[in-house]
């Protein structure tokens, strides 16, 4: 049986891979990992110049929001990995536009990252966003992979201020939160062979779900640093955030990830980062141990 990963690397004309968001932290390890495998590909960039510099990979300029650009970025492309835009008001139009793009350009899969517990009335409001892109890619006439990632771990010693404290209205919920090479690794597999995937729904979360008072401990004991958790109320939790003058949107987006922590919905512990890459997921502590 050829290897997936080795077939993709195959020679061929132009990339017919395009990554996005390469720039940033999952995006950059996807690109990364595909150009140590010798995978050619395409690297969609808002600012080209900041792209990454691999083996393989040619950037191209292109915005979401921007229809042309998108369609001239994605001529040629087969598969596309779509990693979510970053948060405005306005992203899931931004989403849908450059989906249609992707359509008009001939792309056959895209491969997109979603969000835990994804759905119309989902507790995180930008839950609600992403449910929304996936159901523009479902009617889309591409095939599609939805890889539904929990919140990262690498940013959870990021959830305390500068005090070492996690101010937060969490209640004593638990999340499952992934690693982010773990969501590479599993983004690496499925771009090697879409059609594997096509209409899967990848649920990637870490191995245990862990309440925010755990992970302090966690953190503290592996980084020296000492951080502890302090559950806010409602009240409390607006209150403490709206010094920073954020729009309503970004202040509801902010405190209801923490609302979703309490309600459970981010508690799941899924199989599918093992099922896919055929390494356990990893855990908080060794993630952080590197
Ligand atoms: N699960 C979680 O815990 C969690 C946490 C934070 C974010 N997220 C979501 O997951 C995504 C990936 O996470 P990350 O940590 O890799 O984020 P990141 O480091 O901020 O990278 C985001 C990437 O997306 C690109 N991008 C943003 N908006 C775009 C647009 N309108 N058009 C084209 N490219 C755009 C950025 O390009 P530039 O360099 O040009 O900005 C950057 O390369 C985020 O964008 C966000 O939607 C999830």
């Amino acid at each position: 049986m050829t290897d997936p990963v080795a077939r993709l690397a195959a020679p061929m004309t132009a990339p017919a891979l395009a990554v996005t968001g390469s720039t940033g932290r999952l995006g950059g390890r996807v690109a990364r990992r595909l150009a140590a495998a010798g995978v050619p590909q395409r690297l969609v960039a808002r600012e080209p110049a900041r792209a990454p510099v691999l083996e393989g990979a040619a950037a191209v300029q292109a915005d979401y929001a921007d229809p042309e650009a998108g369609r001239r970025a994605l001529a040629g492309v087969r598969t596309l990995f779509m990693v979510s835009a970053a948060e405005a008001s306005d992203r899931v139009d931004q989403h849908r536009c450059f989906i249609d793009a992707a359509a008009a350009a001939g792309v056959r899969h895209v491969v997109y990252t979603s969000f835990s517990a994804a759905a119309p009335d989902a507790t995180f409001t930008l839950g609600r966003d992403h449910w929304a892109t996936e159901q523009h890619l479902r009617v889309s006439g591409m095939d599609w992979t939805f890889l539904r990632d929990n919140l990262y771990l690498d940013l959870v010693p990021q959830f305390a201020d500068d005090e070492g404290v996690i101010r937060a209205p969490a209640g004593d919920g638990r999340f499952a939160g992934v690693a982010l090479d773990d969501v590479a690794d599993v983004a690496v597999e499925v771009l090697a062979d879409p059609g594997a995937h096509r209409g899967s729904v990848h649920e990637l979360t870490g191995p245990e779900p862990l309440t925010l008072h755990a992970m302090a401990e966690i953190v503290t004991r592996v980084s020296g640093r000492t951080v502890r958790y302090q559950e806010e109320s409602l009240e409390e939790a607006y209150r403490s955030r709206a010094s920073y003058g954020a729009p309503d949107w970004l202040v509801e987006a902010w405190v209801s990830t923490y609302v979703a922590i309490a309600s459970g919905e981010l508690a799941r512990v899924s199989r599918d980062v093992e099922h896919v890459t055929g390494h356990p997921a990893t855990s908080l502590e060794t993630m952080l141990r590197g």
